[in-house]
């Protein structure tokens, strides 16, 4: 397909690092949110050790740490005294059915995740403005962004929540953002009926890459991997 928007190909072209930094004063402190994070200014980080819903902290740190390295990935993060306690992380997508289907502008938000102790008071929603409702940044509007919201990536256990009580609040929480639900064919969705493709369509994006989109939701058009 043919990126009308300037993108190459096959890179992402990364913002620069730290295109979001702002300080905000909470009830825990004064929070630093930024990114995309340098790997190197990443490790220099600590993980705080109730980020361990995907993995425990140290291996998360490292996988974060990975990924930043990576040309596509980007981690944003809230750092509270020198201590990473929310994070949000951006990649092309890693799921099957759309590494198949992947295209120029098409991101996933692949995990987002805050420590256990420092939940339900606002850090996601803290970290997720800064990234999406703030003037001085619009990289995310050249992007349709995926968020496939599996049972399995959910933390039923500490939330003692059920799975449609937590996909409620998922879609309550990305709706604000510009996340909404698309039909789609991807079977490892389609596995159970709480699991739900989220898509959010940049202000920049033209009507083509969104109807190329809505076919690769569907499967209808060829397999075209171009990232
Ligand atoms: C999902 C998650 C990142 C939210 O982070 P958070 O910092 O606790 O979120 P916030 O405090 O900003 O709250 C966001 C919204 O969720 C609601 N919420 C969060 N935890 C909740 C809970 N346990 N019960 C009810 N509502 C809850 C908040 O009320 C808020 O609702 P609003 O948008 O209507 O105001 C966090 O729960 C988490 O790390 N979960 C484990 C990993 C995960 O499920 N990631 C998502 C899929 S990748």
């Amino acid at each position: 397909m043919k990126d009308l928007t300037g993108q190459d190909d096959f890179n992402l072209q990364k913002p620069p690092y730290d295109a979001v930094s702002q300080v905000v004063s909470t009830d825990l402190g004064r929070l630093h949110i930024r990114g995309p994070f340098d790997p190197e200014i990443l490790s220099q980080y600590q993980l705080s050790g109730g980020l361990n819903c995907f993995r425990p902290s140290k291996r998360q740190h490292d996988s974060l740490i990975e990924l930043a390295k990576q040309e596509d990935g980007l981690i944003f993060a809230a750092i509270l005294a020198n201590k990473i306690i929310s994070y949000v992380t951006f990649q092309k997508p890693d799921f099957p059915w759309w590494i198949r289907r992947c295209f120029p502008r098409l991101l996933e938000l692949g995990s987002m995740e805050t420590d256990l102790s420092w939940r339900n008071i606002g850090l996601s929603k803290t970290l997720m403005d800064a990234i999406f409702i703030n003037k001085d940044y619009n990289f995310f509007e050249n992007f349709i962004i995926i968020a496939v919201h599996t049972v399995h990536s959910w933390d039923l256990k500490n939330t003692c929540l059920d799975p449609w009580s937590y996909r409620k609040i998922m879609l309550k929480m990305f709706k604000q953002y510009n996340f909404v639900p698309w039909e789609t064919e991807d079977p490892e969705v389609r596995e159970h009926p709480c699991n739900i493709l989220l898509a959010r369509v940049g202000a920049n994006v033209n009507p083509e890459e969104i109807r190329h989109f809505s076919n690769c939701c569907l499967g209808l058009n060829s397999q075209n991997s171009k990232c």
